[in-house]
């Protein structure tokens, strides 16, 4: 498992001199290393074009070109693979140069084997050490350690066994569960326990950028690929290679980004945009979507075939009006968090302040526990009241309104609840299908769907068709 983490090097050797060249490449071979070996700068070049490399060895003196041509290209080209100049004493000037526009590092000629080797792993490591700091800029701080995960509820102690077991493995998983309900979390839960831990952890949120720049974001781009790119960009899947990348809200994704996605799972393979070369990525995905894929998939939004590969391994996330047993321990959670970030004393709750939060649906989940005993904290003084917590007044719970279904002996068809939950919902919000389809937490265009696949239809609607 850790040889296909600890991914080893891509490299290109460049040098006029045969002998020399078969010996390195034997050697480098031999410690699992993939390197080709070429002899002048139009074979580099075509190589460079073919193939995705970490580290490019190269004489300072080559057949047909020259090192600096080879830095500037590399840099324009490639910014992430690392170049070592091998020269003789004499031409340090030369290397002086290269260095400054960019090489990375400088090894006397002649070499022992050792020597290169040493500083191959070190160019190795520090690209994929710059990559990680890359993620690392502008991601939250969060910490993922069991104990910031608070649950005792049933429900919740499942899903953290079943994190457990599939931590380590490889597959794909897919989160599902209202908003607010921890989905983010729980994705860097299983990576910070997993064999990839060391690696980068990436995460993409789908929904916040539109197709295009989602694409170019995703697997980057070549400079000029399309109007406004006017440097290499280095895509989310090459930074999380070896890691972990976590794909949020997939469920906005368009059909041809999907298609793309689907390849990286299917093959491991994509091309920048702009660019021909295929480049091969080591990458776990973990993605989320509080939308229902099958719904999706029905009205033609998302591919099977994608929803395939992705849920491998599926988490459902309880809502937490499904966990009530959670509120408030959760409660007293946020409660010790916020009271020390405000340097307050506040350690008590109110029986009415409980009952008050014990009531209520919470349709934001714990997302919207969090923000109301914030806020709470802020308002009280020793202890936490009934006044001190502020919650909208629509989303009471209450028993009686929710739903009774009887389930006859003989059975019922989970399409003749489907139907009455639509109808029930369409009569509630006057027959606006808009604002039924708010109220069961789904699309238009899904709820329009089944509308029609069920039959239904109401007197005030437009025949369109
Ligand atoms: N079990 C838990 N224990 C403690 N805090 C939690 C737990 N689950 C979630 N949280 C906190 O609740 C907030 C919401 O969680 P998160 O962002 O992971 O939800 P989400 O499902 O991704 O929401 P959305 O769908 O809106 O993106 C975060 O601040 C997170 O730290
Ligand atoms: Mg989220």
């Amino acid at each position: 498992m850790s040889d296909i983490i600890n991914k080893m090097g891509s490299i290109l050797l460049i040098d006029s001199n045969e002998k020399l060249r078969n010996r390195t490449i034997n050697f480098f071979r031999g410690s699992g290393h993939q390197i080709e070996g070429v002899s002048n700068y139009e074979s580099a070049v075509e190589l460079l074009n073919r193939q995705s490399l970490d580290v490019i060895i190269s004489d300072i003196e080559i057949p047909g070109g020259d090192i600096l041509s080879l830095v500037r290209l590399v840099k324009e080209r490639d910014p992430p693979i690392m170049l070592i100049v091998t020269s003789p004493i004499e031409q340090v000037s030369a290397v002086i140069q290269a260095i400054k526009e960019g090489a990375f590092d400088f090894v006397r000629k002649p070499f022992n084997q050792g020597e290169l080797y040493v500083k191959v792993e070190k160019a190795l490591e520090i690209k994929q050490l710059s990559l990680e700091a890359q993620n690392l800029r502008g991601q939250q701080k969060l910490m993922y350690k069991t104990y910031d995960l608070v649950g005792e509820s049933p429900k919740f102690k499942e899903i953290l066994q079943i994190i457990e077991k599939i931590a380590k493995s490889d597959s794909s998983v897919i989160i599902l569960g209202e908003t607010g309900t921890g989905k983010e979390l729980i994705s860097g839960l299983i990576h910070y326990n997993s064999l990839r831990a060391g690696k980068a952890f990436v995460k993409v949120n789908c929904a916040a950028l539109p197709d295009e720049l989602l694409e170019s974001e995703l697997f980057g781009h070549e400079k000029g690929a399309f109007t406004g790119a006017e440097k290499v960009r280095i895509g989310r899947f090459e930074q999380a290679d070896g890691g972990t990348i976590f794909l949020d809200e997939i469920g906005d994704m368009s059909l041809k980004t999907q298609a793309k996605v689907l390849r990286v799972l299917q093959e491991q393979t994509f091309e920048r945009l702009g660019s021909s070369r295929t480049k091969q990525v080591n990458v776990r995905v973990i993605s989320a979507t509080n939308k229902n894929l099958e719904d999706e998939i029905s009205v033609g939004n998302f591919r099977k075939d994608l929803l395939y590969r992705l849920n491998v391994i599926r988490l459902d996330l309880p809502p937490l009006r499904e966990r009530r047993e959670d509120i408030i321990l959760l409660t007293r959670f946020f409660m010790l968090r916020y009271s020390s970030k405000m340097n307050k004393k506040i350690h008590k709750i109110h029986p009415m302040a409980k009952e008050k939060l014990l009531s209520y649906s919470w349709p934001g989940n714990i997302r919207e526990l969090e923000n109301i005993v914030e806020r709470a904290i802020i308002m009280a003084d020793d202890e936490i009241r009934h006044e001190d917590i502020y919650l909208p007044i629509d989303h009471k719970y209450d028993k009686s309104s929710s739903m009774d279904i009887d389930i006859p002996d003989q059975g019922i068809s989970l399409e003749e609840i489907e139907k009455k939950v639509i109808l029930l919902s369409l009569e509630r919000c006057d027959w606006v299908q808009k604002d039924a389809a708010k109220l069961l937490k789904t699309t238009n265009r899904v709820l329009n769907y089944k509308i029609s696949r069920l039959g239904i239809s109401h007197p005030g609607w437009i025949k369109n068709n």
